[in-house]
C-alpha cells in the first residue's frame, strides 16, 4: 500500500480527526499536523479545541499525558509499543521507597515518566519548566527523576539539593551518549554556528552550548540570535520543525541522536491507525484523577 501525506490528511479530515505530533515525529508526519510542540503544550492546546477525536504521534507517556488532560476525548496512536526508556525506568516502587526514606521532601517527577509515576509524585515539571517549578517548592531538598542529567542541571540553576531518583539508571540514550568529540567535530566544520542543546545531555555537552533548553525553548531562540547557523543537539526530527519556522537560517542535525521509539510511527501505520482506529488510549479513572493533580499543580506554579 503507497501512503502519501496528502492520503491521511484526507481520511483524518473524512473522520473528524485532528492530528497531534511531537517535534520528533519524522518531517512527512510533521507536515501532516494541525499541531506539532512539545508533549506538554500539545496536551493542552488539546483541552482548548473541540474535537472529539485525537490522532497522536509521539510516544506512549505523552498520549497518556494527553488522555489525562483530556479524559474525554478518543486518543488513538498508531503503534501500542512506541515508548521512552527513560521514563520507564522509575518505577512506583522507587518513588514510595525514597519517599520512605527522606519523608517529607517533595517528590518532581518529568513529564517524561509513567503516569502511575506521576499519581504518586508530588508535582510534575516538563524541561522547560523545572528549574520554575524546583525553586517555587519551599524546601531545600528535592526528590527529582528520572533523568539524571535533568537533575544536576536543575541543581546548578537552584542550588538546591536536588536527589535523583532513581539515580544513575535515570537517562535518555538518545541524550546520554551523545559524544564531546562529535559536537566539537561539527563545532570545526561549522564555525559561524550557534549550538543550542537539550538539557537531557550530559554536563560536558551543556559545557559546549550557546543555548540549553527545551524543544518548545528551541523553537524561540532562533528569533533572538544572530546566528544564522545552529547545530541542534536534540533527536534529529527537530531541525525540520525548525527549518519551517525560520526559513532563512540553517539548521544542523547530529546524526547519531535518533530515538528509534518515536521513528515507530511511520506513513502506512498513520494511515492504518485512522483506517482501523483500533489502538485507543485508555486509562483508568482513578489513576486520571491521581495524575493530574500533579499536572495541575506545575500549571498553578508555572501559569
Ligand atoms: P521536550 O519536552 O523538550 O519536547 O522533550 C521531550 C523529550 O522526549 C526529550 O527527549
Ligand atoms: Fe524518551 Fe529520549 Fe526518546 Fe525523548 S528522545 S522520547 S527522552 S527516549
Amino acid at each position: 500500500m503507497y501512503v502519501t501525506p496528502e492520503k491521511i490528511r484526507k481520511l483524518a479530515d473524512e473522520k473528524g480527526y485532528i492530528i497531534v505530533a511531537h517535534n520528533y515525529q519524522i518531517p512527512e508526519l510533521q507536515q501532516i499536523a494541525d499541531y506539532l510542540g512539545d508533549s506538554l503544550q500539545l496536551a493542552r492546546i488539546v483541552t482548548r479545541i473541540d474535537a472529539k477525536k485525537i490522532l497522536f504521534l509521539g510516544v506512549d507517556f505523552m498520549a497518556e499525558v494527553m488522555k489525562v488532560l483530556n479524559p474525554e476525548k478518543k486518543i488513538i496512536v498508531p503503534v501500542r509499543y512506541s515508548t521512552c526508556p527513560m521514563a520507564n525506568s522509575l518505577t512506583v516502587e522507587d518513588v514510595l521507597k525514597y519517599k520512605e526514606i527522606y519523608k517529607g521532601v517533595p517528590v518532581v517527577v518529568y513529564v517524561n515518566s509513567r503516569t502511575e509515576v506521576k499519581a504518586v509524585a508530588d508535582v510534575v515539571c516538563t524541561s522547560a519548566n523545572a528549574v520554575d517549578v524546583v525553586k517555587a517548592l519551599d524546601s531545600d531538598t528535592i526528590l527529582f527523576g528520572p533523568d539524571k542529567n535533568l537533575t544536576s542541571y536543575v541543581a546548578e540553576k537552584t542550588g538546591k539539593n536536588i536527589i535523583p531518583i532513581p539515580g544513575e539508571t535515570g537517562y535518555c540514550y538518545v541524550h546520554n551518549y551523545v559524544k564531546d568529540s562529535e559536537i566539537k567535530k561539527m563545532m570545526s566544520k561549522y564555525p559561524n554556528a550557534e549550538v543550542m542543546v537539550h538539557p537531557e545531555v550530559p554536563k560536558n555537552i551543556r559545557n559546549l552550548a550557546h543555548f540549553i533548553g527545551s524543544t518548545s525553548q528551541m523553537e524561540k531562540y532562533p528569533a533572538s540570535s544572530k546566528a544564522n547557523e545552529f547545530i541542534v543537539v536534540t533527536e534529529v526530527g527537530m531541525p525540520a520543525k525548525l527549518e519551517k519556522l525560520y526559513p532563512d537560517k540553517v539548521f544542523i542535525p547530529v546524526p547519531s541522536m535518533v530515538c528509534y521509539n518515536m521513528k515507530k510511527n511511520n506513513l502506512r501505520n498513520t494511515y492504518l491507525a485512522l483506517l482501523e482506529e483500533k489502538i485507543e488510549v485508555t486509562l483508568d479513572s482513578e489513576l486520571i484523577a491521581k495524575a493530574r493533580k500533579a499536572i495541575e499543580r506545575m500549571l498553578e506554579i508555572t501559569e
